[in-house]
């Protein structure tokens, strides 16, 4: 019994990024793996392919979405966004913590009730060399904690982060913020472009809440084989 409710809470922590390039792949995609898991991340290149409609054919499978939209523009633009987005059937939706205050706000302000407003602190493709390209001279970690600290101030409910920030994340708020972390690889896949990586398990054992991973599964021979591989190792 155990190890079965074990099993049920891996799958409930483990989203999968639709990065695929039709409404069609995504549909097969889910149809797929919608008995082993139940969260499914939207993000830009199928929300620009396929547009909105995609959230309602996914949702009315049962499934649970993350619109990930990481939305970063002037403040009253995310606001009526984050309303629009918010009257879709998602249950999750990411905005860009680099925003600043004033647009974190205003988000926060926009979003009905049920929906989980996620900020973005820095990018798991982004190391100290590309912060310190676009005029950032912290390291990604010290940014990370600012911008986590940042959000939690202007009441976002949760926050992206690769998993090597989850113990800092941690230590600083305790349970009190979900941690949802991409950049996940399990010891057998590339790691594509993502660098600042770790295994499902270790992001677990450091404390996210939810993993989000794509390319290993959405790019496996067989996306079923690859999904239930990560939840028997978590
Ligand atoms: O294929 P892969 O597992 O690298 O996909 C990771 C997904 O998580 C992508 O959809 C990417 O947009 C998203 N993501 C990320 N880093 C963040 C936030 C989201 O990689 N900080």
């Amino acid at each position: 019994m155990k190890s079965h409710g074990n099993a049920d809470q891996a799958r409930e922590r483990l989203i999968v990024a639709l990065d695929v390039e039709t409404a069609t792949d995504a549909f097969a995609l889910v149809s797929t793996l919608k008995g082993e898991i139940s969260w499914f991340k939207i993000g830009l290149q199928l929300f620009t392919s396929a547009g909105p409609s995609i959230i309602r054919k996914i949702a009315d499978s049962g499934a649970r979405i993350f619109l990930d939209l990481k939305l970063h523009d002037i403040p009253n633009t995310v606001a009526k966004a984050v309303g629009a987005a918010g009257a879709h059937k998602v249950q999750m939706l990411s905005i860009h913590l680099s925003g600043g205050r004033a647009m974190i706000e205003a988000a926060v302000t926009a979003k009905p009730e049920n929906l989980t407003l996620l900020g973005v602190t820095v990018l798991t493709s982004c190391d100290t060399e590309t912060l310190r390209e676009t005029g950032i001279s912290a390291t990604p970690r010290e940014q990370v904690l600012r911008l986590a600290e940042l959000g939690r101030q202007c009441g976002i409910d949760a926050l992206v982060a690769s998993p090597q920030e989850i113990e800092p994340l941690r230590g600083k708020f305790g349970a009190s913020m979900k941690i949802i972390a991409p950049g996940i690889r399990p010891g057998w896949s590339d790691a594509d472009d993502q660098k600042r990586v770790m295994t499902p398990r270790e992001a677990i054992e450091k404390g996210a809440d939810y993993i989000v991973i794509g390319r290993p599964i959405t790019a496996h021979s067989d996306p079923l084989a690859a999904v239930r591989k990560i939840v028997a190792d978590l």
